[in-house]
């Protein structure tokens, strides 16, 4: 059976974007799949959380991936940290990393922006160590939204690299992407993300996100409530492509082209059917909420598998690199 690998890191709740981006794969994908998800704490710690944050975030994030609809008993979900052979790994491929490879990575450039007086070397080489997380399970697969293509594309580069120098050894991971591969955030302006606080979160209430929503920014042309607009440049509609029936959509647009419906009504609309995809999802999460030993004793199950293969993986990439095992 081929595999998927994937990972979320635990800063902040899950969005809608992670949901469409990536989660809707996994879910789907871990039917057809063996299937690797990981709660990426190690990578988290680039921005420094506070250490009980830190904890909590992993169990909510997992929490999510759960109540979404990934199925521990057919997908192995683990945190990162429980299997130490991530790292040792990524210290091998930070060896067979040219400099300048990491120095074109985009996602490096935004995050430095974003934390100026974090620029720390975990950020340069967040790159290397994903790359160890995917290979370390010898994915064919990586179900993730757009913003990864470029860290996807490093680690066919690092395992051509691995594979020339030391003989045959991880197949070259592809990227899946879903019909949603970039959400952008509420602000209209750039991908929605736990960084840019412009995120519906996939725990809120309706209210909650109805009161998001009503700040949303819609099509600019729409100033009074007699504007008439253009669905096509309006945030809000590419919404109502990933929640609304067809025939919503088009009723949508054409009370929006001739102002017969009001970007409030719009929105309530978005919020109620958001809700039909939230509700279940916020009901699971409480209910493994109320049961922290079950949720515990999954993450745990799941390390222990992870660690069966990344072992397996290890033992043999310690003998074609040349690590020392005793004589
Ligand atoms: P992270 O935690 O930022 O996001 C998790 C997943 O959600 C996708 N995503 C989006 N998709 C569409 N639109 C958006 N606005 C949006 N925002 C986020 C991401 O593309 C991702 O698939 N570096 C990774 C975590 C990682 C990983 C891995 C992924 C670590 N190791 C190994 C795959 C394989 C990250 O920061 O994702």
């Amino acid at each position: 059976m081929a595999r998927i690998m994937s990972g979320v890191q635990p800063t902040g709740n899950l969005h809608i974007g992670n949901y469409l981006g990536a989660l809707v794969n996994w879910v789907r994908l871990q039917e057809q799949y063996e299937a690797y998800f990981s709660i990426v704490d190690l990578h988290a710690l680039t921005q420094r959380p506070e250490p009980e944050a830190l904890r909590r975030a992993v169990r909510e994030v997992a929490i999510g991936v759960l109540a979404s609809g990934v199925d521990p008993e057919r997908a192995t979900v683990f945190v990162q940290s429980s299997v130490p052979q991530h790292t040792e790994l990524a210290w091998v491929l930070t060896c067979l990393t040219p400099l300048g490879d990491l120095n074109r990575m985009t996602q490096f450039k935004d995050q430095s922006q974003q934390q100026p007086e974090n620029v720390n070397t975990g950020l340069f080489t967040y790159p290397v160590l994903q790359t160890a997380d995917i290979i370390l399970y010898r994915a064919d697969r990586v179900p993730v939204g757009e913003d990864q293509e470029q860290h996807l594309e490093l680690a066919r580069e690092t395992v051509r690299r691995f594979n020339h120098i030391y003989g045959d050894t991880f197949p070259e991971p592809q990227v899946v992407k879903s019909a949603a591969p970039r959400v952008m955030g509420l602000d209209g302006e750039s991908k929605m993300s736990k960084s840019r606080n412009n995120e519906i979160g996939l725990f809120e209430t309706e209210a909650e996100t109805m009161q998001k929503l009503r700040g949303a920014k819609t099509d600019p042309a729409r100033l009074r409530r007699t504007d008439k607009g253009t669905p096509e440049v309006c945030n809000i509609f590419s919404y109502h492509g990933f929640f609304s029936t067809e025939s919503q959509r088009a009723e949508v647009a054409a009370g929006c082209r001739s102002a017969q419906l009001g970007c409030v009504d719009c929105k309530k609309m978005l919020c109620q059917n958001l809700e039909q995809v939230k509700g279940p999802i916020r009901e699971r999460a409480s209910e493994l909420r109320s049961r922290p030993g079950d949720l515990d004793s999954i993450l745990e199950r799941g390390a222990q598998k992870a660690r069966i293969e990344a072992e397996k993986t290890m033992e043999l990439v310690r003998e074609r690199v040349g690590i020392w095992s005793g004589s």
